[in-house]
């Protein structure tokens, strides 16, 4: 990245959020925290918590996200699923100032790791969740879609909830074997009258449970991205697009660690400038700029500093 290394000061980022057109944001969890959503990394994060909580018997706090344990135990993460249900939060002022940026024309895309649709509250349009949202949730077997709201209340009651659509194929598959058995052991009845005149009938009683083609009706997850899941394929398209328009990337609250979206670096071309606005610093990326401290704070005085306003949080109605 030697060809930007004359860029490094709080100046620079003004001058480059002043003449920027096309901004891509990749932003994470610490965007997050000053509405009360703990980050994930962070000692008193989301992990540490179920490090400490202890409660879970997970061997790895990253466990709980883990899509071939929560195959073997859906009941942990429904267990759980509650504490991170995006309720009643108000967006931060980073939210806000992303939603400024989108209608100053500045932004390209927003590239969110966050699952709790904040964005989607301050009126930010061009997101991309890259790690999905609760807003639907898929069943395991068939892939059947629902919307979230649908499982909402298996969330709150601690509940693995299971899918209607698979119940509902295994309810029809059953009665059609049930009606082909009457049907053939009609016909076979009559078949054996002719021949002995008893009608007598021993077939064995199939139980009709065990020929539905395996097991329970699939479960239902929410279409957030597990670990060892792959991310929805517009994120590719999305960054194959954006990376031939994008003229600066600005990445707000993240510890990067989490590919393929910490990758988004390495795909955008390196003559994009680059700046890092975090608490705490990334040792593994070289930005051009390093913006350490608190995410809203540092926004509110670049804003302050260029003579822009970042708009109020929006009024919900609970
Ligand atoms: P992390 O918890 O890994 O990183 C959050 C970063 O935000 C840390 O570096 C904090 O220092 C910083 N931070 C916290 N509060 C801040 C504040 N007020 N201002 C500025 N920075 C602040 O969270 P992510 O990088 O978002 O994925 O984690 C990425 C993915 O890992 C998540 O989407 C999740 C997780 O496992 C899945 O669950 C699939």
């Amino acid at each position: 990245r030697e060809r930007l290394s004359h860029l490094s000061s709080v100046e620079d980022a003004l001058n480059l959020l002043r003449t920027s057109k096309r901004i891509i944001i990749l932003s994470g969890a610490g965007i997050s925290t000053s509405c009360g959503i703990p980050d994930f990394r962070s000692s008193t994060g989301l992990y540490a918590q179920l490090q400490d909580e202890g409660r879970y018997e997970l061997d790895d706090p990253q466990q709980m996200f883990d899509i071939r344990y929560f195959r073997e135990r859906p009941e942990v993460f429904y267990s759980f699923a509650k504490q991170i249900y995006p309720s009643n939060f108000v967006p931060s002022p980073c939210h806000r100032w992303i939603k400024m940026l989108e209608d100053r024309g500045q932004l390209l895309r927003n590239y969110t790791q966050n699952i709790d649709t904040l964005e989607n509250l301050a009126g930010v349009t061009k997101v991309l969740q890259c790690h999905g949202s609760f807003s639907t949730a898929s069943c395991l077997r068939c892939k059947t879609r629902v919307p979230g709201p649908t499982i909402e209340p298996y969330i709150m009651a601690q509940k693995v909830p299971y899918c209607g659509a698979c119940r509902e194929a295994r309810d029809q598959e059953i009665e059609a074997r049930r009606k082909q058995r009457e049907a053939a052991k009609k016909s076979k009845g009559k078949g054996k009258a002719r021949a002995w005149g008893n009608g007598d009938d021993d077939d064995d009683e199939d139980s009709d449970e065990s020929e539905w083609g395996g097991g329970e009706p699939g479960i239902i997850k929410p279409d957030i991205t597990f670990f060892g899941q792959a991310l929805d394929s517009e994120f590719d398209e999305c960054l194959f697009k954006d990376r031939e328009e994008v003229d600066l990337l600005l990445i707000i609250g993240t510890s990067l660690k989490v590919a393929p979206v910490s990758e988004v670096l390495t795909h955008i071309p390196h003559s994009v400038p680059q700046i890092f606005i975090n608490l705490t610093p990334v040792h593994h990326v070289q930005p051009d700029i390093c913006l350490l401290g608190d995410a809203d704070s540092i926004v509110t005085y670049l804003s302050s500093q260029l003579g822009w306003t970042i708009p109020p949080p929006p009024v919900v109605l609970h």
